[in-house]
């Protein structure tokens, strides 16, 4: 039986980035359940309707399409989502209320170098999703605050927040695996 396919998107684009240090950490611990895959916003031009076959931007939104589900770890930018992961979204948006994202699985958790966790992009990115018309799995907030403090080797390594943030991603694979027909 196939296993749930988790598209794991991160907001931020840099080597040490803790956004990136949390989904590697988030996949160690999943890995066993579900095929995970790391998109990358990074490759994806400035949103503009005028290019319409761009590579990167059909790779994208084939990789929206075939997840199951989607993992968002996003960073506050002043005290919204950084622009390098709204134009991936903005990409995988259209035609609106018809896009890759209708009814889309999405599972949000943010992280900052402040002591709020991101909370605010947080909350704007839901309210993205939502308006897209994806399909917002609903938990107490996850949020990773001072998260720079908390990387060793590429990983997250506060195991409360990981603890916590493994039990609400379970939760959304079971949601995900009885939504879907054949999967486990
Ligand atoms: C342009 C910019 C704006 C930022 N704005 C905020 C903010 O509004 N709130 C906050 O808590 N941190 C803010 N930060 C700090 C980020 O949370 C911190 O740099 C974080 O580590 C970025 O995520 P990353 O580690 O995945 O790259 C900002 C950082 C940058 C570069």
């Amino acid at each position: 039986m196939p296993m749930i396919e988790l598209l794991f998107i991160p907001g931020s684009l840099r080597q040490a980035s803790s956004s990136r240090a949390t989904v590697r950490a988030l996949i160690k611990r999943v890995e066993d359940s579900a095929t995970c895959v790391t998109a990358d916003p990074g490759l994806l031009p400035h949103y503009n309707a005028d290019i319409l076959d761009d590579p990167a931007v059909k790779a994208f939104i084939d990789q929206v399409a075939h997840a199951n589900g989607l993992v968002f770890v996003t960073p506050e930018y002043n005290y919204s989502v950084p622009g390098v992961l709204k134009n991936a979204i903005d990409w995988a948006s259209r035609p609106a209320m018809k896009s890759v994202f209708k009814d889309k699985h999405c599972f949000v958790m943010s992280v900052s170098g402040g002591a709020l966790g991101g909370v605010r992009a947080q909350g704007h990115l839901k309210y993205s999703l939502n308006g897209m018309l994806a399909k917002v799995f609903g938990c107490p907030e996850i949020v990773v605050p001072m998260a720079n403090d908390k990387v060793e080797n590429g990983f997250l390594t506060d195991e409360r927040i990981l603890t916590f943030a493994e039990e609400q991603l379970r939760a959304f694979m079971t949601a995900l695996s009885e939504s879907v027909p054949d999967i486990r």
